[in-house]
């Protein structure tokens, strides 16, 4: 039996030796050390041996067990260094990859014209303002010089709240939000999310998206706000774009007026703007005999449409994937 004890330490240490793996290593352990191991199986029938050899034979095997074990580990250890020398060429990663890309996601073209327009405005030092869309009727029509009994107030279908709140008719409100804050001179737009009590067709949509722009400061004169609409326009549809001033009439600016752009031929109407109405900022607690402003808005999804030759208003917010992923140019997400 202590014949048999060494023959199987010696094999079993020859086959650590040749192990390719650590796999191979625990393999051979196992099949000696393990419970159902050729060394257990020996050791089973120690009781057939007479008193006075049985302890040689347990010392002999803990002798056969220790030294496995301990080239065992040796193995191990061997085979986790030899790995770890060479990690840097099996298990590199390059960090200045970039990172795995989900795709298919864009950023709706809507949103696109807007950070589009938004980084022009900012270009030209203006600020971002905001305001609720849910408006008072104040901020909406009154202090924008449209009285209840004001005509002009029909020029605009709106979304009436039970409370006579209202879905904000168009962005103009947040003139007011900005001059009660109090700081001149103010030079900001606002770009946002308006809704009209329309009956939707090809060009009119309930819900649509307009910028809003003011300025505030001393001396302000007409040829200021020309020239801050003409360089929008420029840089939106090109350098060589021509265009044009109508007067117009808005409640909330004197003198009003449209700006038109020539586009293939015929002049479009594209921006509402003039001088603020004295009474605007007399509401937005500014003194009309010492600033003056200019103020105007546009619609976003207009120019969208012009830009992709689109003849529908009504896809952007239709929900339709097949043609939302027709805008994916732009920042991807
Ligand atoms: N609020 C107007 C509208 O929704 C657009 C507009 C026209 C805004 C003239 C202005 C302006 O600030 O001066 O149709």
């Amino acid at each position: 039996m202590l014949d048999t004890i060494r023959d199987l330490e010696q094999e079993a240490l020859a086959a650590l030796d040749g192990a390719a793996d650590a796999d191979a290593v625990h393999a051979v352990v196992s099949g000696l050390l393990g419970k159902k191991g050729r060394l257990q199986g020996v050791l089973r029938q120690i009781g057939t041996l007479p008193k006075d050899e049985r302890a040689e034979v347990g010392r002999l095997a803990n002798v056969a067990k220790r030294a496995v074990e301990e080239a065992a580990r040796k193995r191990l250890d061997a085979f986790q260094a030899a790995r770890e020398a060479d990690l840097g060429e099996t298990e590199w990663v390059d960090a200045t990859l970039p990172g795995a890309c989900r795709g298919g996601g864009s950023f709706h073209p809507i949103s696109q014209m807007c950070r589009e327009v938004e980084d022009i405005f900012l270009g030209m030092g203006f600020d971002l303002a905001d305001g609720p869309w849910v408006e008072d009727e104040w901020h909406n029509f009154d202090a924008l010089n449209i009285p209840a009994d004001h005509p002009a107030r029909d020029l605009q279908d709106t979304f009436w709240m039970e409370d006579s709140n209202v879905l904000r008719t168009h962005t103009s409100p947040v003139q007011l939000r900005v001059m009660k804050a109090g700081r001149l001179p103010i030079r900001v737009v606002c770009i946002g999310r308006v809704f009209r009590n329309e009956a939707t067709d090809a060009t009119h949509e309930h819900t649509f998206h307009q910028v809003e722009g003011l300025l505030v400061d001393r001396e302000v004169s007409v040829a200021h706000m020309l020239y801050v609409m003409r360089s929008l326009l420029q840089e939106l549809f090109g350098k060589d774009i021509e265009v044009r001033l109508r007067p117009a009439y808005f409640p909330f600016v004197e003198p009003g007026f449209e700006m038109d752009m020539r586009w293939r031929g015929a002049w479009l109407e594209l921006v509402g703007c003039g001088l603020v109405h004295p009474n605007v900022l007399r509401a937005g607690g500014i003194e009309p005999d010492v600033y003056s402003g200019f103020a105007f808005g546009f619609g976003i999804d207009r120019l969208v449409m012009l830009r992709y030759g689109l003849d529908d208003i009504r896809h952007f917010m239709g929900g339709d994937l097949r043609f939302l992923r027709q805008f994916t140019r732009g920042v991807e997400l």
